[in-house]
């Protein structure tokens, strides 16, 4: 069961993560934290030890065994006009790969637009959703799932699953990764505010894949070229077999095989 206490003596931040709410389980703790009754504070986040219907990307489940991984949403709802969803999604993949980096000594790759990967298997995901009204958004809920303690994965996955457990060869604490976490996203978040530069270089310094061969599948479309940046938004931009460039908003990616 995740302790408290153990996650609360290591978190240095202000506001995430200050309101804290725990379930046993949930539909899917973006859901959850969506509809929830109460009005909750910037940075409130809900975690539980088990989803019946966690949600991916694009339509996708989110598979993680109960009690072993980090399942939690976070609600922002203030200041929302200082920063983009798409550098948001970013900011968030790159918190994720930062904490795991510190605590684990672990090698990260980011792969665009917000999966995080250990020797190309996927540790971490990342669902951003929001709620507006007017034309303004309201509130906007970040649910990430983070393989930490889970050693065997079942099942057919596009990218395979790996844990921090499966890659150190034991387990760690849920609790002192979630804060540090917490705490590096807390400061990054600043940073995407008054440098939302330098997030995107640090990021960019993360991803493997820039300047690589790729295809990228977005319902029936598919599209294949060179991965040269990352725009200023947050979007992929590619260039084409005939040399023109692209920008993506959304899509799955993939390396592309030698022709
Ligand atoms: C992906 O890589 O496709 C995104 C996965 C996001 C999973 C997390 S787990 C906590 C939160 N609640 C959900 O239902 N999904 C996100």
């Amino acid at each position: 069961m995740f302790n408290l206490e153990n996650f609360d003596i290591k978190l240095d931040t202000e506001y995430l993560g200050r309101e804290f709410i725990y379930f046993e389980e949930v539909d899917s703790t973006n859901n959850e934290l969506m509809k929830y009754p109460e009005l909750l504070p910037n940075g409130a986040v809900l975690l539980a030890e088990s989803q019946t219907n966690g949600k991916g990307r694009t339509g996708k489940t989110w598979i993680s065994n109960p009690e072993q991984n980090l399942t939690f949403s976070i609600l922002l709802n203030e200041d929302l006009d200082k920063f983009s969803l798409p550098l948001l999604n970013l900011t968030t993949a790159l918190s994720v790969g930062q904490a795991i980096e510190n605590l684990f000594q672990l090698d990260i790759n980011l792969k665009w637009p917000n999966d995080v990967l250990v020797k190309n298997n996927k540790i971490a995901g990342i669902l951003v959703e929001s709620k507006s009204k007017s034309n303004l958004i309201e509130k906007v809920i970040i649910g990430i799932g983070i393989n930490v303690n889970q050693p065997i994965f079942k099942g057919n996955f596009e990218i395979h699953p790996t844990s921090v457990l499966k890659e150190l060869k034991r387990e760690v604490s849920r609790e002192r990764l979630l804060s540090e976490f917490l705490n590096i996203f807390e400061e990054n978040i600043e940073t995407l505010v008054y440098n939302p530069k330098e997030i995107l270089q640090n990021w960019k310094n993360k991803c493997k894949m820039l300047d690589g061969k790729i295809k990228i599948i977005n319902g029936e479309i598919v599209k294949v070229g060179k991965f040269i940046d990352v725009d200023n938004e947050g979007f992929l931009v590619l260039r084409k077999n005939d040399n023109s460039l692209e920008t993506i908003a959304f899509g799955d990616v993939s390396i592309r095989e030698q022709d």
